[in-house]
């Protein structure tokens, strides 16, 4: 093909598929939602969706009928109409998207994320997946591909952006308390072995299979959410590359000996207990990420930020440092009050009675709605989904090179340097009434 051609293609296909950062959504009545996957995460979803008074939950799907069902009865539960059904193979949530919908929302296990938002996009449905969105950068550039060229949302339901602190240091951020970021940290120490390892915990046990098969930082997205949005990653700064490595694989042998079940206490494949991942941003800061779901320590997404001016840490428990010192429980207070991000002073209080992780999936949800509903562009869109979720395969092939340097995709393909920071956003709870509060 000759060079004239080849640009005209070029040209004529960027031109259909429009860059689909701050594209907003046509409002109109009710959201119509369907919901494929309703284990642990997608029930609750079903309570968080159903105390929105506009959304109306048309479908339930799962590969199980027995979850159907208890998804059902949620719904009952909560005095809303009986939804579609749909359950008994692997495909069937294909029928779902069918349906005349606005929004489908992804509950199930890592490999369909992707295929099934990509489905919806194109069947003229937005898609809402939980994390990771995608397990390969070429399953990124699918759901960037099929978003522009739909033109319908393609949001990561990454919730942790949306808890107190992170919301709280989100706002200090924009405001320069800070100063200027230069480094952040992020992670998922989660010890999950109890729940990967039995059959009535994750479907098919696939978590654990995912983890057996895959030595990198496989569920970035939690620590990283929160960052890549004080970062400004996709708008004015991005991810440039990466390097990582993972320790040795023995924490989970150890659980796997001290519970008697010997097929598992010899994972010869088994990723290493942690992964550190170091990513450098294109406007300087670097970025720690860790992984680690089978040593026994604390809970931690650690989500520290330090500026030129001082630092926030989250665990184990929240603390600030202005200049060099760390503020005393009252000063704690008083920068609570003072940066309590506007979201978490209009949702806050209905959020926490609602529940799901003490708040911060229902105000994920209600702002997801409110976005939709009001054709306002969603504060995570297609690119973010990329970008974050890329973290785990990047990291994988930077792990079996040795921690060899490797560059992240430019998913906004030169946006970022134009794109505006997400701003300091909020509701109306008036315009958007939650049931039963
Ligand atoms: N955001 C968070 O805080 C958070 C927390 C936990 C899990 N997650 C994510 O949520 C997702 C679901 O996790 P979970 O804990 O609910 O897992 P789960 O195993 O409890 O639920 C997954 C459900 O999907 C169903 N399923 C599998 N294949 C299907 C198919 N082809 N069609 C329809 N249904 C299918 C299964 O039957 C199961 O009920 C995962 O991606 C996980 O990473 C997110």
């Amino acid at each position: 093909m000759n060079t004239n051609r080849k640009d005209f293609l070029i040209a004529t296909a960027l031109a259909a598929a429009a860059p689909m950062i701050a594209r907003s959504a046509p409002s109109r009545g009710k959201i119509r939602v369907g919901i494929i996957g309703l284990g642990m995460r997608g029930k609750g979803a079903v309570k968080r969706l159903s105390k929105i008074r506009d959304v109306e939950i048309v479908a339930l799907c799962d590969l199980r009928g027995e979850m159907v069902a208890k998804a059902a009865k949620i719904l009952a539960d909560a005095g809303r109409p009986a939804a579609k059904t749909f359950s008994g193979n692997e495909e069937i949530w294909k029928e779902l998207v069918a349906l005349d919908l606005d929004l489908v929302y992804i509950a199930t296990p890592w490999r369909w994320h992707t295929p099934m938002c990509v489905h919806a996009m194109q069947n003229g449905k937005h898609a809402a997946t939980e994390v990771p969105a995608s397990t390969s950068t070429e399953e990124c550039w699918q759901l960037v591909e099929t978003s522009e060229k739909t033109g319908k949302h393609c949001m990561m339901l990454e919730n942790c952006c949306y808890d107190f602190f992170e919301l709280q240091t989100l706002n200090m951020v924009r405001q320069g308390v800070f100063g200027e970021l230069t480094h952040a940290e992020g992670a998922y120490i989660h010890t999950l072995c109890g729940l990967i390892s039995k059959e009535n915990g994750y479907q098919g046990m696939w978590r654990f299979h995912q983890n057996n098969t895959k030595n990198g930082n496989l569920y970035p997205t939690h620590g990283l959410g929160p960052i890549a949005q004080c970062l400004n990653i996709n708008r004015g700064n991005r991810f440039k590359h990466l390097v990582s490595m993972s320790s040795q694989q023995a924490a989970f042998t150890a659980w796997a000996t001290e519970n008697n079940k010997p097929n598992m206490a010899s994972l010869e494949n088994y990723r290493g207990d942690m992964n550190t991942t170091l990513i450098k941003c294109a406007r300087g800061q670097t970025v720690m990420v860790q992984h680690d779901v089978s040593t026994p320590r604390p809970y931690s997404r650690i989500h520290l930020l330090q500026g030129t001016k001082g630092m926030a840490r989250k665990y184990p428990e929240p603390r600030i440092a202005l200049g060099h010192k760390w503020q005393t429980a009252e000063q704690m207070k008083e920068l609570e009050e003072k940066y309590r991000h506007p979201l978490s002073r209009t949702m806050g209080e209905v959020a926490r009675k609602v529940g799901g992780h003490g708040g911060m999936d229902f105000i994920m949800d209600y702002r997801l709605i409110y976005c939709l509903k009001n054709g306002l562009p969603l504060d995570q869109d297609v690119y973010d989904a990329a970008a974050w979720s890329s973290i785990m395969p990047l990291s994988i092939e930077s792990v079996a090179k040795d921690s060899e340097r490797i560059m992240v995709p430019d998913f906004t393909r030169g946006q970022w340097k134009t794109n505006t920071p997400l701003g300091i956003v909020d509701v109306d709870p008036a315009k958007l009434p939650v049931i039963g509060m």
